[in-house]
């Protein structure tokens, strides 16, 4: 069986960049598998929320999933925190996966800054979480952003070990010779990696302490034409071939944001607007932007509008979510040795 696994965070300001490095390839493989997308609260919480906050974020990335075209009845939209086997099969990874695997994440060093010894512990374990998320479905396919590879790779370094350390028990018990597929990340797509608008050496992100820095998908048209207007760019006019880009990542991210919106490779928008100056490039982007996402915010506020609505998909949700985890969470109890 071939199914998709992903998750975002209810952290607030979705971007640019999770809309187009990952939830428009969550919207292109519900053609083609069983899916299951997940508003990841327990993920959240490894830094402070406030709690009124985090519940109006857990409706909010919902109602962007259903916006941007995912159909609640035919994939399985739910919020972690709902379906208790995430946690309970990340305690029994946490005995698999080993201390100095996690020391080694570049984003838990990146998150958890100088003072690592103050982070939570909670910060330390995102990752084992996240391949109990993956692994507690089966999931084979794992659709992220770039900045996600790394967290994939231990995964599936999870996966394996649990397969290996356990293989006598989880054959004895019918499973044959594995019991978890290594999940394998889909990170291709329009834009694996969106940089700042202030930026264009750091990935745009939703802690940025700059709003100009992204383009929120709640943002309206106007927000939209101050942050591209605004958008750090180089004095150069844009070239003409690809090559040209190098060593200029601001360049680079603005002309990869416009091809991957209108669905052109960077290439095909270079032939366009070679020789062009940026506040025509600009003026363009804006128009491209404005067309693109202005229907999925528009859409987002409707569905948003209607809380017992979302509150009914996410409930539904966690509860076919839960058929599923509940099954493979009895057989990892059966496989590790725990009487039931
Ligand atoms: P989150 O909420 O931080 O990001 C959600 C998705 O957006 C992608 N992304 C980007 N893609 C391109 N350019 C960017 N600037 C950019 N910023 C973010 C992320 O790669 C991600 O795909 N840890 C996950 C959430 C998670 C998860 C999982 C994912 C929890 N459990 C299991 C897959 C499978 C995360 O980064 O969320």
């Amino acid at each position: 069986l071939q199914r998709v696994f992903s998750g975002v965070q209810s952290t607030g300001n979705l971007h640019l960049g999770n809309y187009l490095g990952a939830i428009v390839k969550f919207v292109e493989l519900q053609k083609s598998f069983d899916c299951l997308y997940c508003v990841v609260d327990l993920h959240a919480i490894t830094v402070p929320q406030d709690p009124i906050a985090l519940k109006a974020n857990t409706r909010e990335i919902a109602a962007a999933f259903i916006a941007c075209g995912i159909d609640p009845k035919k994939n399985i939209i739910f919020n972690q925190s709902q379906v208790a086997e995430h946690a309970e099969l990340a305690w029994v990874l946490n005995c698999v996966a080993r201390i100095g695997w996690l020391n080694r994440m570049t984003q838990f060093k990146d998150k958890a800054g100088k003072d690592r010894e103050n982070a939570s512990m909670g910060l330390l374990d995102y990752p084992v979480l996240m391949a109990a998320d993956i692994l507690i479905y089966r999931a084979t396919h794992v659709p992220v952003g770039d900045d996600q590879k790394q967290h994939l790779e231990l995964s599936r370094d999870i996966a394996q070990k649990f397969n290996n350390d356990f293989s006598e028990s989880i054959a004895r018990n019918g499973y044959g010779d594995a019991f978890f597929p290594l999940p394998e990340p889909l990170i291709s797509g329009p834009a694996t990696r969106v940089m700042s608008l202030r930026d264009g050496t750091k990935k745009m992100s939703k802690s940025d302490a700059s709003d100009y820095s992204r383009i929120n998908l709640s943002d309206d048209a106007d927000q939209i034409a101050q942050k591209v207007k605004k958008a750090k760019t180089d004095p150069e006019a844009l070239p003409s071939e690809e090559k040209g880009l190098e060593g200029r990542p601001e360049a680079e991210n603005l002309v990869g944001i416009f091809a991957a919106l209108s669905g052109r490779a960077k290439i095909d928008v270079l032939r366009d607007f070679g020789g062009a100056n940026f506040s025509t490039f600009k003026g363009a982007l804006v128009e491209l932007a404005v067309e693109k996402l202005s229907p999925i915010t528009a859409e987002m506020r409707r569905i948003r509008a209607d809380e017992s609505y979302i509150d009914g998909v996410l409930r539904e949700g966690s509860e076919r979510a839960r058929a599923i985890a509940r099954v493979n969470m009895d057989a990892v109890k059966d496989i590790v040795g725990f009487l039931r």
